[in-house]
């Protein structure tokens, strides 16, 4: 066996374990269509990257329970970024530098085929002067060659520690780095960073290098001394159209309204925000345009990751869960989290919008269409749309007369899943507080929606026990998961007033 064919004893031991107890799961302990671990746990995507023909997802992984725990990488391909198919675990926390967990991060094809991971390492290896048990985090990079199928971490890691830090840096909160290229071929990494002092605020701090491996401190890309949290978690940086494009995950937000309407524009704890603003690749400023904006307005959306595609497009996965609830499942589940289909992003008139990604359409099935449907102070259940893995497109063509309109999904006698609208005040909420759920977690949340006239597009993705909603063709997204037994395959449609609406519906099933 060649030397660089061994690998450690700890990422050998996930292997086989993941082998064994994968082949244990039920297609039906999955989603349909979304990602899920091989087995145990799931939270951030990493690596999210297009390298030697297919695209690549790895994942922060803890095999041996549906728990966090010691994280490794795990990894899968895909032609479509929809079928993923499972590869081996990637990475092990098995290094002095990363044996506490080898954290998110990003991945980059290089010039010499190979492919570049770059990722957080944490450790409590060393004289810890808080005397807090906190864990050291530095950056580290594994390297997998054109002619090789492992990922080998770089023997002289980390490359980046904290070492060269701005004063006040802490130490424990140093993480996630996002890499990119410049126009001019040397690349660059955009690492999240705490303050000890906790009026300082959050940094993101970009490293500079001309190979991926040896880096040097330049510029702080963004500084939030306003307080937007403690920590912004994976951040993202790139361009799209005429602007740039910063998304991260603040920690520990507190809640924040919408002026004028009273909705809550970011609930309290962690959240994705994004900024647009223009970057100067010469002098590597950043000059934020406009306030920062909540990425999905749902209850489970965390720690997203964004590529570009080989034809140019700006793809997003995230993870669909609030991290607050994350520990709240049965114990007895073999795989716990999902990531979110893959959505493209575009800016229009400076806000975002995301759209799941072309290649999901080819999976639609079974179309039923039904037009111009009226409903005037009553329920309608239409026998043909139910189910628990579908594509839902409703138009509402007519909502003058309208209070409220109300769909359920997931709905049996006594659960459902229910998204309200109300047009007068342009406000939709989304509300599983009925949908089976018995622990404390938050069961809804109203967003503003901008008037478009008298219509109103609603794309609704269920998958067992997930939806993505789109509205009016990605301007909001709210993204939640709930517990409901499958058993609860109904879709209904409730009017207070007169709605009338078109329906589409597909069913979603893999190839
Ligand atoms: C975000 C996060 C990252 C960290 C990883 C650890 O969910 O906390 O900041 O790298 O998860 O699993």
């Amino acid at each position: 066996m060649k030397e660089r064919d061994l690998i450690s004893k700890e990422l050998a031991a996930a292997r086989e374990y993941e082998t064994k107890q994968s082949a244990l799961v039920a297609e039906d302990e999955r989603p349909v269509y979304h990602f899920t671990p091989r087995i145990g746990w799931l939270n951030d995507p990493n690596g999210l990257s297009y390298y030697d023909g297919q695209y690549h997802l790895f994942y922060q992984y803890h095999p041996y329970s549906s728990y966090w725990g010691p994280m490794h990488w795990g990894h899968a391909v895909s032609e479509d970024m929809i079928q993923w198919t499972y590869l081996p675990a990637a990475l092990a926390p098995d290094s002095p530098y990363d044996h506490c967990g080898c954290f998110s991060g990003t991945a980059l094809p290089m010039d010499d085929g190979s492919h570049l991971l770059m990722y957080t390492g944490c450790t409590d290896d060393f004289e810890d002067p808080t005397g807090r048990g906190r864990w050291l985090q530095s950056q580290n990079v594994a390297i997998k060659t054109a002619d090789d199928s492992e990922y080998h971490k770089y023997s002289a890691n980390p490359v980046i520690t904290f070492e060269d830090l701005p004063e006040g840096a802490d130490p424990y909160e140093f993480r996630d780095p996002y890499l990119w290229r410049m126009s001019d071929g040397t690349y660059r990494t955009l690492v999240a960073l705490g303050m000890s002092d906790e009026t300082a605020g959050t940094r993101l701090i970009m490293y500079r290098s001309d190979d991926g491996l040896h880096w040097s401190c330049g510029k702080t890309l963004f500084e939030d001394s306003r307080r937007i949290g403690v920590m912004w978690e994976c951040p993202n940086f790139f361009p799209l159209g005429e602007q740039y494009i910063l998304i991260a995950s603040p920690m520990d937000m507190q809640a924040e309204e919408e002026e004028a309407v009273g909705t809550i524009r970011f609930p309290k704890g962690n959240n994705v925000c994004y900024i647009t603003g223009q970057f100067d690749e010469d002098t590597e400023e950043f000059i934020p345009t406009k306030r920062y904006e909540p990425v999905d307005c749902g209850l489970d959306f965390y720690a997203p990751q964004v590529m570009e595609t080989p034809d140019h497009r700006r793809v997003m996965i995230g993870w669909m869960q609030d991290p607050h609830t994350a520990n709240l499942h049965e114990q007895d589940i073999r795989i716990f989290g999902q990531m979110t289909v893959p959505r493209k992003l575009e800016v229009k008139d400076g806000r975002l919008y995301q759209w799941p990604v072309r290649e999901f359409d080819r999976l639609r099935k079974d179309e039923v269409h039904h037009q111009q449907i009226k409903a005037e102070d009553e329920t309608i259940r239409i026998p043909d749309i139910m189910g628990r893995s579908v594509d839902l497109l409703v138009n509402i063509t007519q909502m003058d007369a309208c209070r409220q309109l109300s769909i359920r999904f997931a709905e049996d006698q006594t659960h459902a899943v229910e998204l309200r609208y109300e047009p007068e005040r342009s406000v939709m909420t989304i509300d599983r507080s009925r949908s089976g759920q018995q622990k404390e977690m938050t069961g809804e949340r109203t967003v503003t929606i901008l008037q478009h006239g008298e219509s109103m597009a609603l794309r609704i993705l269920i998958d067992q026990w997930s939806a993505e909603i789109f509205v009016n063709g990605g301007e909001k997204v709210m993204s939640l998961t709930y517990y409901t037994d499958l058993s609860a395959q109904g879709i209904s449609f409730s009017a207070k007033g007169k709605a009338v609406f078109d329906i589409t519906q597909y069913t979603i099933s893999l190839e």
